[in-house]
């Protein structure tokens, strides 16, 4: 388990994707700016035996509760980012703490040297949460995915091993 200030952040279990499938299948747990989604505990299953390298983990309250998700993506050369927080915990820093161990976790235990975050550019929560961990935006890759009914544009933020201030917890 990594251990935060306000929060926790520890593997999900196979055991546990009842939960994960429960807030996803919520559109108001995935937010207006993420496409609506829909899966069977047999497909969250199905992700998580393939999942490879990917992690996943709960962002969690100090008693164990789970309160969000990181995902975490291997690319060809960088790792993908990804987060959601349920309703009731936002706007109580929890996505910004969870950001900032994911941060110092990569670079202290893989040997890469960017980490990456794609957003909808309406999703003003999730820009700050980047930009207040140091990541800088990239780019906009234009109409790249299909949400609600239309195709939206991709913002695409990083940061760098050479721009990351270092470990920020004592682990
Ligand atoms: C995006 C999300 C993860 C943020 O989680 P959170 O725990 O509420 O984030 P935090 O509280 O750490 O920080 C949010 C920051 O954005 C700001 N913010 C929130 N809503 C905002 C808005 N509409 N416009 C501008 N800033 C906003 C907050 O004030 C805060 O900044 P501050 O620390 O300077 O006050 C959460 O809103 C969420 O789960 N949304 C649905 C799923 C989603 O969109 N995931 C991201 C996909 S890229």
């Amino acid at each position: 388990m990594l251990i935060g200030e306000k929060i926790n952040l520890r593997l999900m279990e196979r055991s546990e994707l009842n939960i994960v499938q429960e807030w996803e299948n919520n559109s108001l747990f995935t937010g207006p700016y993420e496409p609506i989604q829909q899966s069977t505990l047999e497909s969250q299953e199905k992700l998580y035996d393939e999942r490879g390298d990917n992690e996943w983990f709960f962002i969690t309250q100090k008693d164990g509760e789970p309160i969000g998700l990181v995902f975490i993506n291997p690319k060809s050369g960088y790792i993908n980012i990804g987060y959601a927080v349920v309703e009731d915990a936002r706007g109580k820093g929890v996505c910004s703490e969870a950001v900032r161990m994911i941060v110092d976790y990569l670079f202290l235990r893989k040997n890469i040297v960017r980490i990456q975050a794609s957003i909808n550019p309406d999703n003003l929560a999730s820009e700050k949460v980047l930009t207040k961990n140091g990541f800088t935006r990239e780019g906009v890759l234009r109409q790249s995915f299909y949400s609600r009914g239309v195709y939206r544009d991709t913002v695409v933020f990083s940061i760098l091993r050479d721009e990351w201030k270092g470990p920020y917890y004592n682990w």
